[in-house]
């Protein structure tokens, strides 16, 4: 059966000549061209789209508004968002609510494999072994209700950092963990975070929005006996690749929401391990004592084991809760994103960096067998040259 693809473009100059480039396609692809937000989502309602491709400035609500429609009525169809300013800044931005972007002109072949790029994750996250075993995972951990409070209120319109403090505090032991962790000497800062109020305005209410989350998801695996890797181990090995991977955003000027979803992704990038190791204690110890025997990467060892990763559970998961694509992207491949090249800087770059940086300093969650940098990856992204940059931005030395 052909594609449905939907083609959302107000320059009728640039409408015009991407349908005459994209004709030759007509026999693999259904294609539809309007200028208008409203007309889009006239054909949505109106018949099953498997693509839309809007660029983000357009006349009306604007592209990256119609997209978030999109994904809230439609949330099965592949959305790309282009433009032909492809600031870092916007890219960054799109990609909270596009799976992909595209700078414009692109070509069809370009077009084709972004395409297929983003159907494949799609594809990754509902594969059968994959469901099975989350079937049978008895603590799956649910997203917190106080997550779910700032999120709402974020996006309300009297959204404030003083609404945000006020929803923290009403749960006083998240505040002491809060607090806590700020605090810490993993979290690098240099003066002390004495209230919720401070946190938000020294931090940002994003940084404190998915620390909450953090805390709170790891708060619901307390008690949990018999995991091979201790929580504590688990829940530092992710705040340190987080204030690493929001270190490296910072060093490539890709605006607050990057920087805030580097952050986000990488406290996070592990939240399958949680998960595996804890509800399979048993099975986790065999998964690493194969790695260590067989010398194997963590993911072969656990799909050995499991027939799916950690990092599918945490994609999956992240998925189920609604965070942005480019977070459950950073997360779904952060040991081999050679798989998911994009040029330029990404969130799965931060984190794949900050991930390795932290496992060759620390082993002790790798049963000592750190990932190593993908520089082949790195090259073809353009972004190698930036790694000795990242490596002071992280606070660490060269690896690898
Ligand atoms: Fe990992
Ligand atoms: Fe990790």
């Amino acid at each position: 059966m052909k594609k449905r693809v939907l083609f959302v473009i107000a320059e009728p100059a640039a409408l015009a000549s991407l349908q005459s480039m994209l004709a030759p396609l007509a026999n693999e692809w259904e294609m539809e061209f309007v200028a208008k937000e409203e007309e889009a989502l006239a054909i949505l309602a109106q018949s099953s789209v498997d693509v839309i491709l809007s660029d983000i400035h357009l006349t009306g609500m604007g592209g990256l508004q119609l997209l978030t429609e999109v994904k809230s009525r439609a949330p099965r169809v592949i959305r790309i968002a282009s433009s032909s300013c492809a600031h870092r800044a916007t890219i960054v931005s799109a990609l909270e609510v596009a799976h992909q972007f595209i700078p414009m002109p692109f070509t069809a072949e370009v077009l084709k494999s972004t395409i297929a790029r983003a159907g494949a994750l799609g594809a990754r996250l509902t594969n059968e072994s994959l469901r099975t075993l989350i079937a049978g995972i008895r603590t799956l951990p649910s997203l917190p209700h106080l997550y779910q409070e700032l999120v709402a209120a974020m996006g309300s319109s009297t959204a404030s950092a003083e609404v945000a403090t006020r929803i923290i505090s009403q749960d006083m032991a998240m505040v002491s963990k809060l607090l806590q962790v700020v605090n810490s000497t993993f979290f690098g800062l240099r003066r002390t975070i004495s209230s919720p109020a401070h946190a938000v305005a020294l931090l940002g209410i994003d940084s404190v929005k998915a620390l909450v989350l953090s805390v709170q998801v790891f708060a619901q695996f307390e008690g949990s006996k018999g995991a091979p890797i201790p929580l504590e181990t688990m829940w530092k090995h992710g705040l340190i690749t987080g204030t690493s991977a929001r270190d490296i955003a910072k060093s490539q000027d890709v605006g607050s929401l990057g920087v805030e979803g580097a952050f986000m992704a990488g406290l996070l990038h592990d939240i399958g391990l949680l998960v595996l190791s804890t509800n399979f204690p048993e099975q986790y110890g065999e998964v690493l004592a194969n790695l260590r025997h067989d010398r194997l990467s963590v993911c072969d060892a656990e799909r050995a084991v499991f027939k799916a990763s950690h990092e599918d559970v945490g994609a999956y998961l992240l998925g189920l809760w609604g965070v942005s694509d480019a977070i459950v992207e950073a997360v779904a491949f952060h040991h081999h994103p050679g798989e998911r090249f994009q040029d330029g800087f990404s969130l799965l770059a931060a984190v794949h960096v900050a991930n390795a940086l932290e496992e060759a300093s620390d082993p002790t969650t790798t049963s000592g067998i750190p990932t190593p940098i993908d520089r082949e990856y790195l090259t073809a992204c353009g972004l190698a040259e930036h790694l000795p940059s990242w490596y002071k931005a992280a606070g660490r030395s060269p690896v690898g």
